[in-house]
């Protein structure tokens, strides 16, 4: 979506996703961190990291901010899973869309007399009934932020414990001085660029960049990993150091269309690897990871651990 009609949606979406707005959500999220870890804990080892604590955190989170039943989470997960895996078929894709659209207008519908505290129930009450925004814009809304707002953070999380994990000289220090884990995010942003099938966009006028001309209305993909791994900006960037300044990546997009959930995602990534490192000073990987790059977003499809 281009402006004007971005800038419009977006500005919408701005109070409810802000660096402050975030902040007061922090214990609620850290509430949701607690209650997966104890789950966790709870369960037989080896435990699946991704089933049992990456998955169900930011899908609680968004669910609630957004006014989705939790107990949908099986629904719609396997179809944000299935709208971007290239191992679906584009009908599975598709139809994943549709379904998806389908259940958060059903939702949005019964806002209209019911409306709660949520970001759905505010597009509902403050845009649709307005005249603002219609049906069909708030059923898209809904569905981009329900599925980027599990998925990314998902593959972060399950990512960010197995590349810790992979480097325990960094987990120790962490672990040693938690102040660190801000920084700690940043950089395993930029290591682990999870958006990793990069950016498509099309160029509205000729362009030159690096020597090379792009012309009116051809394609292009921007790879994130390529500039987040860019050894003119990053030195060793083939390297996990959290100590390095990684404030500069690009993991969350650059520009008009930057991660508009990235208060929340590093939010929900702090606490969620905090209260992991701390609480759980055994955890070791078992066998049986499995990566997939399939993915849109990079991720696991598996992460077995012990503790
Ligand atoms: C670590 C987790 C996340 C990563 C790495 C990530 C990454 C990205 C990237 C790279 C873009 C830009 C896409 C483009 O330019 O075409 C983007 C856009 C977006 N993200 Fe995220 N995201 C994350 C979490 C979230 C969360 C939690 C939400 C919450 C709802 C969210 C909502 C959005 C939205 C709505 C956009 C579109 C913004 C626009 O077009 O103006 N993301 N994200």
């Amino acid at each position: 979506m281009d402006p004007p009609e971005h800038d419009r949606i977006r500005r919408m979406l701005s109070r409810d996703f802000m660096v402050k707005s975030i902040d007061a959500l922090r214990p609620r999220i850290q509430k949701i961190v607690d209650a997966a870890l104890a789950d966790l804990l709870a369960g037989p080892q080896p435990a699946d990291l991704v089933q049992n604590f990456a998955l169900p955190i930011p899908s609680a989170v968004i669910a609630r901010l957004l006014g989705v039943p939790y107990q949908d989470h099986d629904f719609f997960q396997t179809n944000g899973r299935r709208m971007l895996t290239r191992s679906s078929t584009l009908e599975q894709s598709a139809q994943a869309v549709v379904d998806l659209r389908e259940y958060i207008g059903e939702l949005a519908r019964r806002r209209r007399e019911k409306p709660g505290d949520d970001v759905l129930s505010r597009l509902v009450v403050e845009r649709e009934l307005t005249g603002e925004l219609d049906h069909e814009d708030v059923k898209s809304t809904g569905l981009l932020l329900l599925v980027a707002g599990h998925e990314t953070t998902a593959n972060m999380i399950a990512l960010s414990v197995a590349a810790l994990l992979r480097h325990p000289d960094q987990m120790a220090a962490l672990r040693a001085d938690p102040s660190l884990l801000t920084g700690a995010v940043e950089e395993l942003l930029r290591f682990l660029s999870v958006v990793h099938s990069g950016v498509p966009r099309v160029a509205l006028e000729d362009v030159e960049i690096a020597g090379v001309t792009i012309r009116e209305d051809e394609g292009v993909i921007a790879s994130i990993p390529a500039a987040n791994w860019d050894p003119a900006q990053f030195a060793s960037p083939g390297e996990l150091d959290i100590l390095r300044d990684a404030r500069r990546h690009v993991a969350f997009g650059f520009g008009i269309h930057q991660c508009l959930g990235q208060p929340l995602a590093r939010a929900e990534l702090e606490i969620a690897l905090r209260t992991l490192l701390l609480r759980v000073p055994g955890l070791r990987l078992a066998d049986g990871a499995e990566f997939a790059p399939e993915k849109a977003v990079y991720g696991l499809h598996r992460l077995p651990v012990v503790w």
